[in-house]
C-alpha cells in the first residue's frame, strides 16, 4: 500500500491520476491533497525541484563586507554563502572534506573557516589553507580539499543557488522577468529588514496562497480588502508568472495609513509605474514589487509539512537616506507584520484540513489562475511534462 495520508493511490507519480489538474482552469481540479502531505511525494520534489531549479537565498546587501557570511540548511543542504576578499558572493557546502562536520555556523564576519571539529582552515574562496595533523598523510594535498562550491548567480541585487551543474543559467532561466521588472531598479534597493517564520504548513500552500486574491476579502477583512480592483496575470516567458494590479497609491500600507508613504521609485515606466505586480519565481519565492517598494517572501521547504518564511523589505536608496525613514518605515512593516501573520495562520489551518483522510482534490475559481500554474509546474517535474 502506498503512503498516502488521503486516499490510496497504486503510483503516485502516475500521471493519469492528475489529468484533472492538467485540465483547462475552468474544469480543473485541484493538486490531490497527498501532494502537500506525502513524504513520498515531498522527496520527489526536493529531487525534481530544488536540486535542479535556481533556489532564491535573499539579497547580496545581506553580507556587504569581505568575509560577511551567513549559513543556511535548503532542503537538507547545508551552505556558506559569504562575501570574498575579491568581492565577489559564493556559495559552499557546509561540509568539512575532512569527516564531514559543518565549518560554520549562524552568521558574521570572518578572515576563514576553522572547522570546529579538528580545526582545518578554509579560506574566504573555499580553499584549504591549513590542516595540521595531517603532515604524515601520504598524497595529501590542500589543493584537492578545498570546501565544494555551490552555483551562485545574481539578478537585481537577488542571490539565487543551484545544486545542478547541468542547469541553464539563471538569466536564461528568468526568461523576461529581468527585462518586465527594469524599472524598478532592483540592483539599486536596500534591504531594511528581514523577518524569519516557522510555518506548519507545506510550501506549496504557501506559494499558492501568495498567488491568489481570492482569499483577500476573507482572510485579510480588516487589513487588505481591495476594491475595485483591475488586475490579471501577464505573458511571461521563463521561470516565473505575475499578476498585476492598477491602481492608486501603494500597495505596501493599510488603508489607515496611505497617506504616510514614501514616494515613488523614481524609475518606474510604463505598467510598473501604475500598480503592483505580484511575482512568483519558481519554485519557492514571491515578490511584490509595489510603486514605493518591494517585498519578497522567501520559502524554504523544512519538510512535507514545514516550512521556513523570510520575508524582506526593500527600498531605494533615496527613501532610506531621507529623514523621515525610520518614522514612516514603520507603518510598512505594520502592514507586512499584519497581513502576513494571516497569511500564516491561514496556511496552518489548511495544512491541517488538508491533511484529513477525507480530504479531497476541489475546484479552482477564475480568481486562482497561478494556483492551476503551480500545480500544474510542480507535476511538470515532479510527474511528467504537460503532454
Ligand atoms: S571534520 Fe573538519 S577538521 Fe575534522
Ligand atoms: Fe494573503
Amino acid at each position: 500500500m502506498r503512503e498516502t495520508t488521503n486516499f490510496v493511490v497504486a503510483d503516485l507519480f502516475d500521471g493519469a491520476n492528475y489529468a484533472k489538474v492538467r485540465a483547462p482552469l475552468e474544469t480543473a481540479e485541484t493538486l490531490p491533497p497527498w501532494c502537500y502531505t506525502s513524504e513520498e511525494f515531498y522527496r520527489a520534489e526536493v529531487g525534481a525541484i530544488f536540486m535542479r531549479e535556481w533556489n532564491f537565498l535573499g539579497r547580496a546587501d545581506r553580507i556587504p563586507e569581505a568575509g560577511d557570511f551567513f549559513t543556511v540548511n535548503f532542503v537538507g543542504v547545508p551552505l556558506i554563502v559569504v562575501r570574498g576578499e575579491d568581492g565577489a558572493v559564493r556559495a559552499f557546502s557546509n561540509t568539512c572534506r575532512h569527516r564531514g562536520a559543518k565549518v560554520a555556523q549562524g552568521e558574521g564576519n570572518c578572515q576563514w573557516f576553522e572547522c570546529p571539529y579538528h580545526g582545518w582552515i578554509y579560506g574566504l574562496d573555499g580553499s584549504l589553507k591549513g590542516a595540521g595533523g595531517m603532515r604524515d598523510t601520504k598524497n595529501f594535498d590542500n589543493a584537492d580539499y578545498g570546501l565544494v562550491e555551490v552555483r551562485l548567480q545574481a539578478w537585481g541585487g537577488f542571490i539565487f543557488v543551484n545544486f545542478d551543474a547541468g542547469a541553464p543559467d539563471l538569466l536564461e532561466a528568468l526568461g523576461d522577468m529581468p527585462t518586465q521588472l527594469a524599472s524598478y531598479g532592483c540592483e539599486d534597493l536596500v534591504t531594511t529588514r528581514r523577518v524569519e517564520y516557522d510555518l506548519e504548513c507545506n510550501w506549496k500552500l504557501y506559494i499558492e496562497n501568495a498567488m491568489e486574491e481570492y482569499h483577500l476579502p476573507y482572510v485579510h477583512k480588516t487589513t487588505l480588502e481591495l476594491l475595485d480592483m483591475d488586475h490579471g496575470i501577464i505573458e511571461t516567458e521563463g521561470n516565473w508568472d505575475a499578476i498585476r494590479e492598477v491602481h492608486e497609491g501603494t500597495r505596501a500600507l493599510l488603508e489607515e495609513d496611505a497617506d504616510k508613504g514614501f514616494p515613488n521609485i523614481a524609475t518606474l515606466e510604463g505598467p510598473a509605474a501604475e500598480g503592483t505586480h505580484y511575482v512568483v519565481m519558481y519554485p519557492s519565492t514571491m515578490l511584490g514589487l509595489t510603486k514605493d517598494s518591494v517585498w519578497w517572501l522567501e520559502l524554504h521547504p523544512q519538510g512535507v509539512n514545514r516550512s521556513k518564511l523570510i520575508v524582506g523589505s526593500c527600498f531605494p536608496k533615496s527613501t532610506v537616506a531621507r529623514p523621515d525613514f525610520d518614522d514612516k518605515v514603520k507603518y510598512y512593516y505594520k502592514r507586512w507584520d499584519k497581513s502576513i501573520v494571516e497569511d500564516n495562520d491561514i496556511s496552518g489551518l489548511q495544512h491541517e484540513g488538508i491533511s484529513s483522510p477525507f480530504a479531497r482534490p476541489g475546484r479552482l475559481s477564475s480568481l486562482e489562475p497561478l494556483v492551476h500554474h503551480i500545480g500544474n509546474w510542480v507535476l511538470d517535474r515532479v510527474v511528467e511534462p504537460r503532454g
